[in-house]
């Protein structure tokens, strides 16, 4: 197979630091590829009033695939006074490059799975019967949809006469906020396009009868929210009707899967949400098995581009340490699914098995893993660095 390009997108603050120790995995694997480095995050914002420039957008466009590690956002006043002196008061408004980039290739499907390790220590332990410890296996693969709902931007305070005019049209808009100053109104829209519901629900299904899940939550809230979450809930029904009917299909609203899944995490498969309440959801199963050091995504364009990132950000505390603490992890499946995508699952397997190899036999562990309180003292006091624990994976993929 001709050798692969994959742009690699450092970003900020610790994204610099796993991306690159998912490389050094990936070389070790056997991957044969060339990395081709995008500018993206804090310091182009800063120098160039641009955290995500054109020539970054034209790499991903040239070869399809990215890995990214993180950015870091800051609130529009901070980011204006750092803004480079001669850039200052030319109107820039900074705005998220991940974000952006979402948009800008219509990345919709995001592929979020929340898998325990055996012996990972912040596995979800729960209470069974007698007093009983038990410690349920999470096999949960989010499906979120990426690019509407609450965060599409479609949104005011103190909004337009004409906008405002069109709200007065609906009777409980009347009925509820009528009498409400137009000054005082926050108005955020929640909005579901069929095409794209019915994208992230065909590729919740197909990704179930792939990967023998034998069922597909939809976790929204259509008994309330009822012309987005029930779109959802209906398009569901049907296309498990008509092309899926070997799938369970479960409806859970939100807030009860939030209960649920403590009490009875194992239970669910597929789970395929709105991109708010799949954000949520990814959190809270992510929590299960050992939280942000672990979380690991994908995310999908219709038109075949595809952008792998740990769910973490750039958690500037820790960056720039003299030796990093943080967990590669995270990163470093972000890249197994890479390989997935790209057709080297014997690859990714041999890398998964390394990674379960290090969390099953206990001996090195990041500071995440051994509840301590990040700091530089952390390694002093026997956690491994990040440079630790990526030499010890690379070992077992290697032994
Ligand atoms: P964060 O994910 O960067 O960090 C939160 C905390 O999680 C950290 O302080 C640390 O305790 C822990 N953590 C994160 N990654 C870890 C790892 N690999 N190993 C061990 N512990 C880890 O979120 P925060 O602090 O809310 O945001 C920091 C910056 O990152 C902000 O500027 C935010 O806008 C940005 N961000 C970027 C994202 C992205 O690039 N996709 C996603 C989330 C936040
Ligand atoms: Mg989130």
């Amino acid at each position: 197979m001709a050798r692969r390009t994959i742009v690699a997108l450092p970003g900020d603050g610790i994204g610099k630091t796993v991306l690159e120790q998912a490389l050094r995995v990936l070389d070790a694997s056997g991957f044969e590829a060339d990395y081709v480095f995008g500018d993206i995050g804090w310091e182009f914002w800063c120098r160039e009033g641009n955290p995500l420039p054109g020539r970054t957008l034209d790499l991903i466009r040239k070869h399809k695939i990215a890995l990214f590690g993180a950015i870091t956002s800051k609130p529009n006043e901070e980011a204006k006074a750092e803004l480079a002196p001669e850039l200052q008061g030319q109107g820039y408004v900074y705005s998220s490059p991940i974000v952006g980039l979402r948009q800008k290739f219509d990345l919709d499907i995001c592929v979020r799975p929340c898998r325990s390790y055996k012996g990972n220590p912040l596995n979800f332990i729960r209470r069974g019967r007698g007093g009983a410890v038990e410690e349920p296996n999470v096999d949960v693969v989010i499906f979120r949809q990426n690019t509407e709902c609450l965060y599409s931007g479609v949104e005011w305070t103190n909004p337009p006469e004409n906008v405002y005019n069109a709200f007065m049209t609906h009777p409980k808009f009347v009925e509820n906020f009528g009498d409400v100053p137009v000054a005082e109104l926050s108005i955020s829209t929640r909005i579901f396009t069929r095409k794209a519901t019915e994208r992230i629900l065909l590729a919740a299904f197909e990704h179930a009868l792939n990967n023998n899940y034998s069922s597909v939550t939809v976790c929204e809230k259509p008994n309330v929210i009822r012309e987005t979450s029930g779109l959802m809930w209906k398009l569901a029904k049907e296309i498990q009707k008509n092309k899926y009917p070997s799938i369970k299909l479960l409806n859970t609203n939100i807030d009860a899967q939030m209960m649920w899944l403590t009490k009875n995490p194992e239970d669910y498969g597929v789970i395929v949400a709105g991109n708010m309440f799949g954000d949520i959801a990814s959190d809270a199963f992510a929590g299960l098995i050992g939280g942000l050091g672990f979380a690991c995504s994908a995310q999908f364009s219709g038109d075949g581009i595809a952008v792998f990132e740990p769910t973490h950000g750039s958690a500037p505390k820790y960056a720039g340490y003299e030796v990093p603490i943080v967990n590669p992890i995270a990163m470093i499946e972000s890249s197994c699914m890479m390989l997935d995508y790209i057709n080297e699952k014997e690859i990714a397997g041999k890398i998964r098995k390394a990674i379960a190899e290090v969390i099953l036999e206990g001996k090195v562990r990041t500071y995440d893993m051994m509840k301590m309180q990040g700091s530089p003292d952390v390694v002093r006091n026997g956690a491994a660095s990040t440079i630790q624990m990526t030499d010890e994976i690379i070992s077992k993929i290697s032994s």
